[in-house]
């Protein structure tokens, strides 16, 4: 084969480079081991003598042609290669995903505990918590609930191993970690869960409270039962049937019961209100002086009341739900139902 035969061959197989696959078989075929420009190198050694010097610089002019063509079309054929590729895996991150995930929604206990303490901030209640293993202390004992009380009882509270420690079963104990912290004037409310060895349709072992305190030098009872009143109204949306009827807790004295106008059967007497025509919705009453002086507040100068209510009452009672339990399976299909709170 001479030079020019090959550099004939070379100007017709470049043309038929089309891919860099392409591009590694033309390069094997001149610039190979075995390739067409080795094999013109060692035809060289046979040709005459007075020739090869001549012959020599016409191969390494070859091979350097063919070299800088190599070269060239790689840079060519990768440029190319990535261009393609670049608007085959064009990412529109404008399109919409395949998966819509269906939106969450508040849990109606959350969306009650909201709403009621939204009422309140509205009449200047600040917020306070407290924690869910209190100490025995705090859950009774300040609150003059006395050692053989039957609130005490092992059939209504959980205690726990720790001596002295207990699952709060109410949200009365935040009234005394208020009052222990901040001097009066305070006007708060604590929402919260308690616990009780309780279960049926309307007692769940976990359940959530809210309490209320209000003390200060001059509040009285009449200003308790315009709060509650107008909380009731706000809460149930409509004129309620309210009264008060005497009752006793150990943490206030005087102390009553709130109870409202059936909201199921408008007062005619239902299953709901066992026939009576009212529902008992709200603890409440002065704070006991000797609430307050075991917290250091004065019960001479200062005077308060407080109230507590349970939030899945108020929830079953405002969204006609009949078992406190489907507050706590988490069925979906029970979920759904309030997906507008
Ligand atoms: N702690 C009471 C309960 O769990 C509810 C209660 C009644 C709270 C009267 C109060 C109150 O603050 O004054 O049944």
């Amino acid at each position: 084969m001479t030079v020019s035969e090959v550099r004939e061959r070379f100007l017709k197989e470049k043309e038929a480079v089309k891919t860099l696959k392409d591009l590694e078989n033309f390069r094997q075929l001149f610039l190979g081991k075995k390739g067409l420009i080795s094999q013109l190198f060692k035809e060289l050694r046979s040709a005459p003598p007075e020739k090869r010097k001549e012959l020599g610089r016409e191969i390494n002019l070859l091979r350097e042609e063919v070299e800088s063509f190599v070269r060239q079309k790689a840079k060519e054929l990768k440029e190319k290669e990535l261009q393609e590729r670049l608007r085959r895996e064009r990412l529109d991150a404008a399109l919409p995903g395949d998966t819509v995930l269906p939106l969450g929604a508040k849990h109606p206990l959350s969306a009650v505990v909201e709403e009621i303490t939204e009422i309140f901030k509205g009449m200047g209640f600040t917020v306070e918590t407290g924690p869910e293993v209190e100490k025995e202390e705090y859950n009774f004992d300040m609150l003059n609930i006395p050692k053989e009380h039957p609130a005490r009882d092992m059939q209504d509270t959980f205690y726990l191993n720790r001596k002295g420690y207990l699952l709060r079963t109410h949200t009365s104990p935040v009234q005394v970690r208020t009052l222990l912290k901040k001097r009066p004037p305070v006007q708060i409310i604590a929402p919260g869960r308690v616990y009780r060895r309780d279960d049926d349709p309307t007692h769940s072992p976990m359940f959530f409270q809210v309490e209320g305190l209000v003390v200060n030098e001059t509040v009285n009872f009449a200003h308790m039962m315009w709060v509650l009143k107008e909380f009731l109204r706000r809460f149930f949306e409509t004129e309620v049937p309210v009264r008060f009827r005497p009752s006793y807790f150990p943490f206030t004295e005087p102390s009553t019961e709130v109870d409202i106008g059936c909201v199921i059967c408008g007062g005619e007497g239902c299953r709901v209100c066992k026939n009576t025509g009212w529902l008992e919705v709200l603890g409440a009453g002065m704070v006991h002086p000797a609430v307050l002086e075991a917290c250091g507040v004065d019960a001479e100068r200062y005077r308060g009341f407080a109230f507590g209510l349970g939030v899945d009452r108020f929830a079953m009672l405002k969204y006609g739900v009949d078992n406190i339990k489907h507050f706590y399976e988490n069925d979906a299909r029970f979920l759904r139902q309030f997906l507008s709170l």
